[in-house]
């Protein structure tokens, strides 16, 4: 009798054990392109908060293999591959961010074909998992300033997209197969976010892109090619807002943010600050981008009425990228 009883306090304590386990799980998040500049640093700081990472990431332009160390799966798969589907949902994971991508402007105009061929299928298999996982509570589109094509102003979130070259175009196809999988499936209902960054910087950026080209040539010398002599206007942001901005859109975002904080400059005034920060001359030639957009701008309201309060100032982020 008192061997039962014991038996039976045994396995109350293991079930007892067994259900705080399971309530204590850590979110499963999984992410596309998570080798990459930008989402290298997301998979990290993921990691740091002690969820279950899983990146899907074939080590293509722009990755950086060496964050790989143990601390998060990673699948090396071309997201355009339809065996990304059946990875996804056997993962299962609690939240989905699709940032994989091809990035390179000047590459898309050279391979538009290969650009939109590679980028809508690998966005319409991320939402064919999607549709079908039980337990997604939400899913992120990245997207890009790019897809509202010229702004003669500070364009929000639901004005008409018009994206321009290949890669804006691609970046648009992601966006629409955004609202009508959530409008179509039910599943998805209430459940998908868009992300519409301006042009980010810091640490482990391709050196394609103007920020981390202005960096190398501070280091290393050379010249860096000037398009439509530097009149060309971006708005910028520091790496390290991005993180606390998906955070916040992982957890009551829906629809689409505008990501700026409007710190937006001419190429030529760019590097003008670059010169004065570092206090180093930059050498520049000429360089010419077919069907180029002089200028990107966009309202940032709807993120900042989320509660979004970014960390870094442009001049700090300036500071800290450049002199490090
Ligand atoms: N960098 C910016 O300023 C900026 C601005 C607006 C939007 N975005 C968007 O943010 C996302 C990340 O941009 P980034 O600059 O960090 O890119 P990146 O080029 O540095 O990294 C892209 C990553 O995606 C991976 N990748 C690309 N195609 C893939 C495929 N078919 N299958 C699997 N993996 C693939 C690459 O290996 C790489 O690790 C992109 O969706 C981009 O459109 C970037």
């Amino acid at each position: 009798m008192i061997l039962r009883f014991v038996r039976f306090v045994q396995i109350y304590i293991l079930h007892a054990r067994n259900a705080l386990r399971v309530s204590k799980k850590a979110p499963k998040i999984l992410i596309t392109g998570g080798l990459g500049f930008i989402f290298s640093h997301v998979t990290e700081h993921f990691v740091a908060k002690g969820w279950d990472v899983v990146v899907i990431d074939n080590l293509s332009e722009g990755s950086r293999p060496e964050i790989i160390n143990g601390s998060f799966t990673h699948y090396h798969y071309h997201m355009a591959d339809p065996k990304v589907v059946n990875i996804i949902l056997k993962e299962n994971p609690d939240y989905v961010i699709h940032a994989s991508s091809v990035t390179d402007v000047d590459y898309s105009i050279r391979e538009p074909y290969r650009t939109l061929r590679k980028n809508i299928l690998s966005t319409l298999h991320v939402f064919e998992a999607c549709r079908n996982l039980p337990n997604l509570k939400k899913l992120i589109y990245v997207s890009t300033d790019e897809v509202y094509g010229e702004c003669d102003h500070r364009m929000s979130e639901d004005e008409i997209i018009l994206p321009r070259n290949p890669y804006s175009c691609a970046k648009a196809a992601g966006s629409l197969i955004r609202i009508s999988y959530e409008n179509t499936y039910p599943s998805l209902k209430g459940k998908t976010a868009e992300t519409r960054f301006c042009n980010v910087f810091g640490l482990r950026q391709d050196t394609t892109k103007i920020m981390s080209a202005i960096k190398k040539s501070i280091e290393e010398g050379g010249s860096i090619p000037l398009h439509q002599d530097g009149k060309g206007y971006r708005e910028y942001i520091y790496i390290k807002n991005i993180p606390p901005a998906i955070d916040l859109i992982l957890e009551k975002g829906l629809g689409v943010f505008n990501v700026t904080l409007n710190d937006g400059f001419t190429t030529q005034e760019l590097i003008k600050k670059a010169e004065k920060v570092t206090g180093r001359k930059i050498n520049t030639h000429p360089s010419h981008r077919s069907g180029m957009d002089m200028k990107y701008q966009m309202d940032s309201s709807r993120i900042r009425e989320l509660g979004w309060k970014p960390p870094y100032s442009f001049e700090e982020g300036l500071k800290e990228y450049l002199l490090s």
